[in-house]
């Protein structure tokens, strides 16, 4: 009796290549090539399992000190932050949480609040991911914010594809105070700023000189607005802007050692405002890297942030001895 052939891999030329790359793989076939090539799809591996793992859940805390009367912003040590700054106005900065994509532990978030004692808490838009994602997670947490401190919010692009009306109305329920071109004076302490918010530049809604048109002269204007768009950046600078809080770039979210971030959107590739201090014009800029894990899903080198900032007022004038 003759016994059927063994079957032979389908595809012919595609089999065998099949056949080789498992070979490759599994090491059969070694060489300097090969071994290179193993070698930098294993760092890829363990990057790709960091990114997803490790650093959307490893929320970092920064913190720093910039003086309303002018000069740059310096690191506020770790044991200043502990408790009230002399006469200090403290602000709590996040930005695009992008809920539900987002896998900060709210726990150490409310934590790190606690411990800064901020006298408010400011939102610098995408609370939402879209239309086809719920918000309510963000929602819920800016509410349970708001239950302790003053809570101020400008929309993002992102709240815009969710659907800004409804978010906005739920917002406001929450005791979340929406600054959409318009501003309020915030006093603490020694320290009183004109707090001023635009809505999304990249939905062509930012009005700059409406949400300062309110400021009183004299006050140091703090301006929040979702992305480092051009118009904002030259207005800012044009009417004297002291510090302007951003996110919307998210880092780059994925940074490369030697080059940064890649690409951002509305900057492109090799984007010059990625995150971090900036002094454009005068003016000073932080742009925070978010809080949240949009697409590509992962972050590397770009830890999700919540920022600090004390504003601290000129030291009181004392006249001539009598
Ligand atoms: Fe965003």
């Amino acid at each position: 009796m003759t016994r059927p052939a063994a079957p032979r891999p389908v595809g012919g030329e595609t089999g065998n290549s099949l056949w080789s790359a498992v070979g490759w793989l599994a090491g059969t076939r070694a060489g300097a090539g090969a071994t290179a090539l193993r070698g930098l799809a294993a760092v890829l591996l363990a990057a790709v399992t960091w990114g997803w793992l490790v650093e959307p859940r490893w929320l970092q805390a920064r913190a720093f000190r910039l003086p309303l009367a002018g000069g740059p912003p310096q690191p506020l040590p770790a044991a200043a932050t502990r408790r009230p700054g002399p006469g200090g106005l403290r602000l709590a900065h996040l930005t695009d949480l992008h809920a539900p994509v987002y896998r900060i532990p709210e726990a150490a978030l409310l934590r790190q609040l606690r411990a800064w004692q901020p006298d408010a808490v400011v939102f610098t838009g995408d609370l939402a991911e879209g239309p086809h994602h719920p918000a309510t997670r963000g929602v819920a947490l800016m509410a349970r914010l708001a239950r302790r401190w003053p809570v101020f919010l400008v929309p993002g692009n992102h709240d815009h594809l969710y659907g800004w009306f409804r978010l906005r109305r739920d917002l406001e329920a929450a005791g979340v105070q929406v600054l959409v071109n318009r501003g309020t004076v915030l006093r603490a302490g020694e320290a009183a700023v004109y707090l001023a918010g635009v809505d999304d530049p990249h939905t062509g809604r930012d009005r700059v000189g409406e949400a300062l048109a309110g400021a009183p002269p004299g006050t140091p204007v703090v301006l929040l607005a979702h992305a480092p768009a051009e118009g904002i950046r030259r207005a800012a600078a044009a009417r004297g802007v002291r510090l302007v809080l951003a996110g919307h770039t998210h880092g780059g979210q994925v940074r490369l050692p030697l080059v940064g971030a890649l690409w951002i959107p509305g900057q492109g590739w090799f984007p010059r405002y990625d995150r971090g201090w900036f002094d454009i014009g005068g003016t000073w800029w932080y742009i925070a890297t978010g809080l949240g894990t949009p697409r590509p899903w992962i972050r590397f080198r770009c830890r999700p942030e919540l920022v600090l900032i004390e504003l601290v007022p000129p030291a009181p004038r004392t006249g001539p001895p009598a």
